[in-house]
């Protein structure tokens, strides 16, 4: 079987890439291990930025999240038990969009397979070979147990962090650049009405909440905790208790309401580099990984593939390979400036268990700038709503 680009995954990245790819008239399979129920009901990210949306409205995947979606225009840093507002339109120009990222891949799947794509979800045993020639192979065995070789001029590499792409580039041509935290997110779903309108991203004494929403009846909370921490160990009156004491105040009351899902998130920071390695294009969380805090992580993916999808075109279209050897260092100058951000974000909000009186008495400082200062508050809108992309 034969196709012009293999895309290995059918998250953010793989599935934009093979939509834009098909808008330009170029041909793509999809192979994925998962299967599309599970896809389309994994809860994750929810913050769509501006340019994301606005792509996805072109792409003419934009609809529900428009109308489902909330448009966000500041989120409320609180601190010393006092909210205040960044207000990213004022600020920025630009606003971000609260739609659950599983619902934007119920979309892109819809929209796929009305064009007529080829996505093979439920593949076993996905192996890349070949990826420094010119015919790089994507071998796995089909959900109804056929193997299947597919010959491509290209592999894109979207299969997330745990995925086979990221794996191929071998050890000696990669640099993994990494950073670990040593806290994790406590994360919880809950049947309640909004506490607020806006998103709040609350330091305490006691470590970071953060108060977002999924939809007018369900919100999403989460708490720093420790890495290992373990849901089953926390009843639900302890998660309330524990919330509160870290938001509370300042006239801001939690609405409570029936948890139905609780986990624990890693916090990490990873970059990959080259995102490249013959005629494999990692994009996405194969390529790199931040912590949540801002969530830049599907908003970069989307970004990652664009400056893909270009360079594909060109080399599809006039045989160039320029854009296609300046996608890596490309993408990568805008998931280094993401990385600073997430990092900043984390650091600037979250109780290091190591830490000192002076580090928290220091991060009380820092946000009093950031919501002082029209010029540090600037910087975190633009951040957080997304940089334009380069191309
Ligand atoms: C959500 C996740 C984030 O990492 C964030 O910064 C804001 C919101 C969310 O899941 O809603």
């Amino acid at each position: 079987m034969r196709t012009r680009v293999g895309i290995v995954g059918a998250g953010p990245a793989g599935l934009v890439l093979s939509l834009l790819l098909a808008e330009r008239g170029i041909e793509s399979v999809v192979v994925e291990t998962r299967g599309r129920e599970e896809i389309e009901r994994t809860i994750r990210a929810g913050v769509l930025e501006q340019g994301t949306v606005d792509l996805l409205t072109d792409l003419g995947v934009g609809a529900r999240a428009r109308a489902e979606g909330a448009r966000h225009e500041g989120v409320e840093l609180r601190f010393g038990g006092q909210g205040h507002r960044i207000d990213f339109a004022g600020l920025a120009g630009r606003a971000v969009w609260l739609y659950p990222q599983h619902e934007v891949l119920k979309d892109l799947i819809a929209a796929r397979l009305k064009g007529g794509a080829d996505i093979r979800f439920g593949a076993r045993d996905v192996a890349l070979r070949d990826v420094t020639s010119d015919r790089p192979v994507i071998s796995f065995t089909d959900a109804d147990g056929t193997p299947v070789e597919l010959r491509c001029d290209v592999i894109a590499g979207c299969d997330g962090s745990a995925g086979v792409s990221r794996r191929t580039v071998p050890d000696d041509v990669r640099t993994d650049y990494f950073r670990a935290y040593p806290f994790g997110w406590f994360g919880i779903l809950v049947e309640a009405p909004r506490s607020s309108e806006e998103l709040v991203y609350a330091h305490s004494e006691r470590g970071f909440a953060l108060i977002s929403t999924r939809t007018p009846d369900v919100q999403r909370m989460y708490f720093q905790c420790a890495p290992d921490e373990r849901p089953d160990d926390w009843s639900d009156d302890r998660i309330w208790a524990e919330l509160n004491a870290r938001v509370a105040g300042g006239g801001f009351t939690l609405k409570e309401g029936r948890i139905f899902d609780k986990g624990v998130i890693a916090m990490r920071s990873y970059v990959c580099e080259p995102m490249r390695h013959g005629r494999l294009f990692l994009a996405g969380d194969a390529a790199h990984v931040v912590p949540p805090t801002g969530a830049k992580g599907l908003n970069l993916a989307v970004a990652d593939v664009v400056v893909l999808a270009r360079a594909l075109e060109r080399f599809f279209t006039a045989n160039e390979t320029d854009l296609l050897d300046a996608y890596g260092p490309t993408a990568a100058r805008r998931v280094w400036r993401a990385q600073h951000f997430s990092w900043w974000m984390t650091s600037m909000l979250h109780l290091d268990p190591a830490g000192s009186a002076f580090d928290l008495k220091r991060q009380l400082g820092e946000l009093e700038l950031v919501t002082g200062s029209t010029a540090a508050a600037t910087h975190l809108a633009e951040s957080y709503t997304g940089w334009p992309i380069e191309l």
